[in-house]
């Protein structure tokens, strides 16, 4: 198996995040630092980060419903509560893409690197649904349709989006790509400050039912329908 592969697979890292350990110079293989993460290695290669040993171990999804004021990093410098704190489990799992401190909502959790990649590429456009209160309120209809036609942001015009007024001033934004702070500069960028922000929902799965700063293992029909979500059925063991 390839190193990264191996690497993410042994929950150090998503598949991405592997390539850069060992661009790093953090691996080692028998011993001896290695710089391609395409090496073909196996359980017997003796792979180590920073100079601990790791193995492929069973993967697992889990699914928090974050509060707000928890950041979704595995360690925080500023002593903050993180989301891996959050949710019990003997594997090192790290967040699948991130929602800001102040957001709340539907996050997931796993130390399958190669799902948390493809949950994550835009390639895949996997549906993130967001709830906004923002002010003022109402938002009139020609707001609404910039948001939903796309919105210019510094870093680009945002994909066609459906967005919905739930009620004055509650939006339901949903989405395909995942840029940093999104749903606040696309709302900023059409006159309204976003007051509070909730995921509800990420591909198949909705956040209802589970209460704030709880999470859950997902089982495995339903990790089946997340990886469905992400254009990938035919997984190899
Ligand atoms: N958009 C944001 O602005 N913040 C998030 O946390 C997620 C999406």
């Amino acid at each position: 198996m390839r190193l990264a592969k191996y690497l993410a697979h042994s929950g150090v890292a998503s598949r991405r995040a592997a390539e850069e350990l060992v661009a790093a110079g953090r691996v080692t293989v028998a011993g001896a630092r290695v710089g391609d993460p395409a090496l073909d290695v196996h359980e017997g290669s003796g792979v180590a980060v920073d100079g601990h040993r790791v193995a492929p171990e069973p993967r697992e999804v889990h699914v928090l419903n974050k509060p707000t004021g928890v950041v979704s990093t595995v360690r925080d410098t500023h002593g903050r509560t993180t989301v891996t704190e959050l949710v019990p489990s003997a594997r090192r799992l790290y967040p699948v893409g991130r929602l800001d401190a102040d957001t709340s909502g539907l996050i997931l959790l796993t130390n399958d690197g190669e799902l948390a990649d493809r949950l994550t590429h835009p390639r895949y456009g996997v549906e993130k649904v967001y709830r906004a209160r923002v002010s003022p309120a109402p938002v009139p209809e020609r707001a609404l349709r910039r948001l939903r036609d796309g919105v210019d942001l510094e870093d680009g015009r945002t994909c066609p989006a459906a967005v919905r007024q739930l009620r004055p001033g509650l939006l339901e934004l949903e989405l395909r790509e995942g840029r940093n702070r999104q749903v606040r500069r696309m709302c900023e960028a059409v006159g309204h400050r976003v007051l509070a922000l909730e995921r509800v929902a990420f591909g198949p799965l909705r956040v209802d039912g589970l209460p704030v700063g709880e999470s859950r293992r997902l089982g495995a029909a339903e990790v089946e329908r997340l990886r469905g979500a992400a254009g990938w059925k035919n997984r190899q063991p």
